[in-house]
């Protein structure tokens, strides 16, 4: 492996061109982490999956090794793994919260190799807030079927503190947040409709809208809708709030280039905010092109992050898991025959044994 020149060259990137923020807190991040993709293949941003268009990253289903992946990540101080899958492909197809019993069945094998890492697993409904194009509670999907649907998941890992329940990916152009948190997640939280109430030892991700901006979190008034969930004894705990954030130019996670670290404009209102109302944050998702302007913006973010780690408790990179290696935001890391080869970004900017900003790795 090139580490040494990885390292050193990470040290002249680091020393020449990014700004470290001075840290407030300078305490660890909890979590850095990947998204393992591929169950949510065929997922479009209307809701519309079909279970046939997944590709599982299971090499015993004819896939890529997401489990060889998730071990190779985990030795570089990566401790959580968030694992997508479309509600379509857990159903077959079906609209309905009851689980296919040998879709499940695959999926489970992805979150059982990601347990056995001993890293956390974030299951991740990747539906957009939909369902075939519809709004769950509010046209589409009653909140009875999606609250089944989780509580099925919910109590099949209701024993696994490292399982971590990442309620939707995603949500935009939601025409109620306020039925959105209240109808929808605070039907969810704790599952109490079923009665099968997960334990608040399990941490709960809570989506806001447009796509989960981290940027528009709070003007968008997700913030303040999503502050209304609260656990059955009226308190926060373990209820996340989930946010995405990109850094090209439009935000989408489309382009290579990223042109910004998003400090002023995202990560800085919204700590505030979080600080404010005693919540705590995650970023699910984000990344870049395998580019300098991505190292070095994502570097900077990441800093930044550690530097409000007592409100912003990590990130997770898009994507490795089945997307091909040449993806513009391709995290795949490909195996020579005796060791990993990490993308860029991994190794100059998101690997907690480059960044040091983790808590797992010293
Ligand atoms: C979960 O834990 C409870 C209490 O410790 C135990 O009674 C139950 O059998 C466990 N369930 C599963 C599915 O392991
Ligand atoms: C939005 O949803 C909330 C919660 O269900 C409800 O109280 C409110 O009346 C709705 N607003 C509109 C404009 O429909
Ligand atoms: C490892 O990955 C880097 C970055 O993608 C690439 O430049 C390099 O050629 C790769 N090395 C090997 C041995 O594959």
């Amino acid at each position: 492996m090139a580490i040494n020149f990885l390292h050193s060259f990470v040290a002249a990137v680091l020393s020449t061109t990014t700004v470290l923020v001075n840290a407030q807190t300078s305490a660890p991040l909890q979590f850095a982490g990947v998204n393992i993709a591929g169950f949510d293949f065929g997922c479009g941003t209307d809701g519309t999956c079909s279970a046939s268009g997944a590709v599982p990253p299971i090499f015993q289903l004819s896939g890529i090794d997401g489990a060889g992946q998730m071990q190779h990540f985990f030795d570089d101080g990566y401790n959580v793994f968030r694992l997508p899958v479309g509600w379509q492909y857990l159903t077959n197809d079906q609209m309905t919260g009851v689980l296919d019993e040998t879709q499940f069945a695959n999926y489970n094998t992805l979150v059982s190799d990601c347990l056995s890492t001993g890293a956390y697993c974030l299951i991740d409904i990747h539906n957009y807030a939909r369902y075939n194009g519809q709004v769950i509670g509010q046209g589409g999907p009653s909140n009875e079927v999606f609250a089944e649907l989780w509580s099925n998941i919910a109590s099949y890992w209701k024993n696994e503190t490292k399982v971590i329940f990442g309620v939707m990916n995603e949500p935009h152009d939601i025409p109620n947040i306020s039925a959105w948190a209240e109808s929808g997640m605070c039907s969810l939280v704790r599952l109490q409709p079923f009665g099968k109430l997960a334990p608040s030892t399990q941490m709960i991700l809570l989506p806001g809208t447009n796509y989960a901006s981290a940027k528009t979190f709070v003007s968008s008034g997700s913030a303040d809708a999503l502050d209304e969930v609260k656990n059955p004894d009226g308190t926060f705990t373990n209820l996340i709030m989930d946010v995405h954030k990109y850094l090209d130019y439009d935000g989408s996670g489309t382009n290579a280039e990223c042109v910004t670290n998003g400090i002023d404009d995202t990560w800085t209102p919204l700590a505030t905010w979080l600080r404010a109302n005693g919540r705590q944050a995650l970023n699910s998702e984000t990344g870049g092109g395998n580019v300098e302007s991505c190292i070095n913006y994502l570097s900077q973010a990441i800093s930044y992050q550690a530097s409000q780690s007592d409100v912003i408790l990590g990130y997770i990179g898009w994507a490795a898991g089945s997307f091909a290696t040449n993806y513009v935001l391709s995290q795949v890391p490909s195996y020579s025959g005796t060791s990993w080869n990490d993308t860029l970004l991994v190794s100059m900017a998101m690997s907690p044994r480059t960044n040091k900003f983790v808590v797992t790795v010293a």
